[in-house]
């Protein structure tokens, strides 16, 4: 608790002194008692144990919005709140900040090293930051199919923490789901089967040089030669949580490890369908100042492309993952 009260004064009766636990605050206590005569208004010395971020689920069984917190002045205490809260419910939505590219950076950092897209076109200014861009005269745009970020890699990132920079006046909504709730949901045979598979994810198809996508996008993705894949257990367990989830997504798996996609293909689609049931979705509409985190490892997102004649422009920051073990 040293050194981490927040100061704030108001003419509120309240003061909080006694739950201030050690260290120098409480001197900066004692000098602000000292003045409390001579002033209009009175000290309210709150620790930000008290202040507290507050964290409301939004769906069953997944998301949570996030108040009472100013992202640019983010404690170490209120970070690893946002952490264990992130895990437990997948994805954070936040209203109204005003994080700046900076901030945006000092913010990620909180939660792990970042791991910069290779393909998403960059911030020019923050190459740290992707640019999820879908201009007025353009017809596609990026995430329009369930999936989730980096499957492809052996360590795929963690998260990722969009903020809306332009939204169209409606629609460009966020639709997320629980990979974990979805595969509760599923027969113990069938769970006993997922558990002995692993899947291979590639990128390729999305953004190498064969694929439709880069040209559809104008140019909006890039370094289609860097593309690759990797292979992971089917059933993963959460690393923060210990929750199993069903990791494979449409955008970018392929197949099981020791069958073909032909073989694959029937009961991959029977997952699809299976987890992309309304029950285990939240759609977030956006506002300038919004932001989301999502957890890669237990949701699945998916971008509706419903604004067509405006400017929808994001900035992604994809917070660095781990190689992850099975159920
Ligand atoms: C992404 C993504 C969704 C959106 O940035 O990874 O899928 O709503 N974006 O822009
Ligand atoms: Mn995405």
């Amino acid at each position: 608790m040293s050194g981490s009260a927040t100061f704030s004064f108001t003419a509120v009766e309240t003061l909080y002194v006694d739950t201030c636990v050690e260290g120098p605050d409480r001197t900066t206590v004692r000098r602000l008692l000292a003045s409390w005569n001579s002033k209009a208004f009175r000290p309210v010395v709150v620790p930000s144990r008290v202040v507290g971020v507050k964290i409301t689920p939004v769906s069953v069984h997944v998301g949570a919005e996030v108040s009472d917190v100013d992202l640019r002045a983010l404690t170490a205490e209120q970070a690893a709140e946002l952490a264990a809260a992130w895990g437990e419910y997948g994805v954070l939505f936040f209203r109204d900040q005003e994080l700046e590219p900076d901030d945006h950076i000092v913010f990620a950092e909180h939660f792990g090293s970042i791991d910069v897209n290779k393909f998403f076109q960059k911030v020019e200014s923050h190459p740290q930051i992707a640019q999820v861009l879908k201009e007025p005269d353009q017809k596609r745009n990026i995430g329009s199919a369930w999936h989730t970020d980096h499957s492809y890699d052996a360590e795929p990132a963690r998260g990722s923490i969009l903020v809306a920079r332009e939204v169209p006046p409606t629609g460009g909504d966020t639709l997320f789901l629980s990979v974990a709730a979805a595969y509760d949901a599923l027969s113990d045979g069938l769970k006993t089967t997922l558990l002995s598979l692993r899947a291979r994810h590639s990128n390729e198809h999305v953004f190498g040089k064969t694929s439709e996508h880069p040209k559809q996008l104008n140019g909006r993705f890039e370094n289609p030669e860097l593309t690759g894949g990797a292979e992971h257990p089917v059933v993963i367990k959460h690393p923060v949580s210990g929750r199993p989830c069903l990791y494979v997504n449409r955008g970018f798996t392929t197949n099981f490890v020791g069958w073909t996609e032909e073989e694959s293909a029937p009961l991959l689609e029977y997952l699809y369908e299976h987890t992309a049931q309304p029950e285990f979705t939240y759609r977030f509409s956006w506002e300038e100042g919004s932001i989301a985190m999502w957890d890669n490892r237990s949701t699945w997102h998916f971008a509706e492309n419903d604004y067509h004649g405006h400017r929808r422009l994001m900035h992604r920051i994809t917070v660095a993952g781990e190689a992850l073990a099975s159920a």
